[in-house]
């Protein structure tokens, strides 16, 4: 991709005109997905999601949409029941407090166990949940928690939601690299 291009894709992302999930450049609003989340996304529950910081690098917002993206182009390439994955995805993580701060003063009951049972229930004021959805939501962090996945698409999804905590966490990593690279050898010069 030329420089150009990418400044081009950056302006977009900044005016609020491209939505992109880590890990590729696609304008996921010209993609079918992007039909099935569409009127969840614009949900002020689901946009608050941005206010909150998750896996270091990124924001809860796009955490959701992460997993939502590729939890529906897995199922679809399956033939398993993508909408659900799409909408069950973007809700997954559907909670809104700070990671660190609730670890750090409710240890009663562990982050892990705790926030899947909140997210079932505020994602129960947006949609009519299916059993998949519900399934996926609840048990999303398998195996971590114990109740087993039921459904194809709930191991799906506990796999999707640990690949994109890796991606979101390396893919600033490259241009962080870069930058260093630069201040070095501007430094030198
Ligand atoms: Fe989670
Ligand atoms: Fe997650």
């Amino acid at each position: 991709m030329t420089k150009a291009r990418k400044a081009e894709i950056k302006r977009l992302i900044d005016a609020g005109e491209w939505i992109h999930v880590t890990g590729s450049r696609k304008n996921i609003k010209q993609t079918e997905f992007y039909l099935v989340i569409s009127g969840l996304l614009e949900e002020d529950a689901v946009q608050e999601l941005s206010d909150y910081r998750h896996h270091k690098m990124t924001n809860r917002l796009q955490h959701c949409l992460n997993v939502s993206y590729y939890n529906y182009r897995i199922c679809r390439v399956l033939r398993l029941d993508a909408d659900s994955a799409a909408r069950a995805g973007l809700l997954h993580d559907l909670y809104h407090y700070d990671t660190a701060r609730y670890s750090k003063t409710s240890p009663a009951i562990r982050h892990s166990k705790y926030h899947p049972m909140v997210a079932a229930e505020a994602a129960e004021h947006l949609i009519e949940m299916n059993p998949r959805e519900r399934d996926m939501i609840e048990k999303h962090m398998w195996p971590v928690t114990k109740p087993v996945p039921k459904y194809a698409e709930t191991y799906i999804i506990t796999l999707v939601d640990k690949y994109c905590a890796v991606i979101e966490y390396l893919a600033p990593q490259p241009a962080r690299f870069c930058r260093w690279v630069r201040n070095r050898v501007g430094s030198r010069k």
